[in-house]
């Protein structure tokens, strides 16, 4: 007896069949017609005419306007209003073109829908998704203790890998279990040391743990923007002689903007030295692990005792996507809860696992089945070309703008990303900085480039970071030429 209902949910009913394959044909064929299509980085209109058309829009009208219509809409709407991430001249931040490999997981992901809180809620799901980071632990080289958990994000992860840094130091040096009551009165006195370039959510995290950001310790870095391991020992050997408490220090893989990589064996061999925790934010350069040529960089990340690696950045996965490794299981238990209706402690004793128990979300996307489905269809090799091609491409990049008389690169890039500054004889360094800040939305505008602008030595530089292996050296020529011509004419502007 069919249900008022078939048509609305996925279920053998033959109606539910035929809906489901009408609604995924229409979605198909609106991105392919409103965004596949798209061959500039942005083709839309302004940020005021966009908040305009929204406002305009009625949201829930008595009587459903229908799939395709809507989807119609929205291709018009918002499809072809969108930042092309695919085009090889959008480059603005670390926002990775998706895998189509990627795009089909997802798809399967919100089919399904599983929830990867408790057991009961994605049985196939949540051991899938324990044996991707099982097998991540290997591929770092975590040790047999090792375990992990998916996040939403690079932000995620680091939060955790903090907590747990503050949780772990409290247990073991002052006997005191911050779950159950709170912060220590020595609390006020953690640091963490982490490089003057470290991601903005490590601060973050140590305001939100109730640390205050006066627990960051900015170390310098070297010329190469490499945290500088002399300085961090001083830094160490001076909050000590304050009374304060070093409790971890977080070192970067591929720095947000120049993309460095902290010296990590002496980064480990300094937090081992004095006993603390050590997290590596690998966000970013996480994904040199896949490549042959470039994961020797990466030695000393086995010494981590968390460690973040994001997917939706160098593995090429939709957003979101990311992961928590970390050295030893057992510290965990810094968050460790039970909630009765969901992950009771007999489901443990009866071998059952329920994610929720080491994570800090409760309902949570299936997203370990994207890098799955990724590195098995695609192999290894083929990611790690990708790796390879764009960082032969940043070299290239970074070549070609240290000869141009107009342009000034700021450091040698580490990885794909490269920040680059245009410049003109007799301009002065605060001219070149308004100059330069006007660059970027003058290009996205002309649909030309989508790039990053950012401060580095305390002034206004661009941002191109080379993800997408469709970028080729022809692609940076024309950037480059249009970024040369929107200097000058912002020059002439503001004279
Ligand atoms: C080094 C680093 N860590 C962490 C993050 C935060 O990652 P997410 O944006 O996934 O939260 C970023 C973001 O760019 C990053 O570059």
């Amino acid at each position: 007896m069919p249900s008022g209902f078939d048509r609305d949910f996925l279920s053998p009913a033959p109606l539910s069949r035929q809906a489901y394959e009408t609604a995924m044909a229409a979605a198909q064929r609106v991105i392919l017609r409103d965004y596949a299509s798209l061959d500039a980085c942005y083709g839309g209109p302004e940020a005021a005419e966009l908040a305009g058309s929204m406002a305009a829009l009625e949201i829930c009208p008595e009587d459903g306007a229908g799939l395709e219509a809507t989807l119609d809409l929205v291709g018009r709407l918002v499809l072809r209003n969108s930042v092309m991430v695919s085009d090889p001249t959008c480059l603005g931040h670390l926002h990775c073109p998706p895998l189509i490999a990627g795009l089909a997981a997802e798809s399967l992901i919100s089919a399904i829908n599983q929830s990867m809180d408790s057991w009961d809620q994605a049985p196939a799901a949540t051991y899938l998704e324990q044996r991707m980071t099982d097998w991540l632990c290997g591929l770092f080289g975590l040790g047999g203790a090792a375990d992990g958990i998916f996040t939403s994000g690079g932000t995620q992860s680091n939060f955790m890998g903090i907590l747990l840094a503050r949780d772990v130091y409290a247990e073991r040096r002052l006997g005191w279990r911050i779950q159950d009551q709170g912060l220590p009165p020595e609390a006020a006195s953690f640091r963490l040391l982490c490089s003057e370039d470290a991601h903005f959510s490590i601060r973050q995290s140590l305001a939100i743990l109730g640390l205050g950001e006066q627990a960051a310790v900015a170390v310098p870095t070297d010329p190469a923007r490499r945290m500088d391991v002399a300085a961090a020992e001083r830094s160490i050997t001076e909050l000590l002689a304050l009374g304060l408490r070093p409790i971890a220090i977080a070192a970067t893989a591929g720095t947000t903007d120049s993309g460095s990589i902290d010296p990590l064996p002496q980064v480990a061999d300094l937090a081992a030295r004095h006993g603390l925790w050590l997290h590596i934010d690998a966000a970013y350069g996480g994904g040199l692990v896949l490549s042959e040529r470039h994961a020797p960089r990466l030695d000393g990340i086995e010494r981590a005792d968390s460690l973040t690696v994001d997917f939706h950045k160098l593995f090429y996965q939709p957003i979101s996507c990311s992961t928590l490794l970390v050295r030893d299981r057992a510290c965990f238990d810094a968050i460790r809860l039970h909630a009765d209706y969901l992950n009771p402690p007999e489901n443990e004793a009866a071998g059952l696992l329920d994610l929720v128990t080491k994570s800090l979300q409760t309902t949570r996307r299936f997203d370990g089945l994207k890098p799955f489905v990724t590195l098995r269809a695609l192999g290894r090799r083929h990611l790690a070309a990708m790796i390879d091609a764009t960082i032969a491409l940043a070299v290239t990049a970074a070549l070609r703008i240290e000869a141009d008389p107009e342009l000034h690169l700021a450091c040698r890039p580490a990885l794909n990303a490269v920040l680059l500054r245009y410049r003109a004889d007799g301009a002065t360094d605060d001219r070149l900085d308004a100059v330069n800040g006007r660059i970027p939305a003058r290009l996205m505008a002309s649909g030309r480039a989508l790039l990053a602008k950012t401060r580095f030595d305390g002034r206004v530089f661009l941002k191109m970071t080379l993800l997408n292996p469709r970028t080729t050296p022809a692609h940076i020529d024309a950037i480059l030429a249009a970024v040369k011509e929107c200097g000058r004419t912002a020059l002439e502007d503001l004279a």
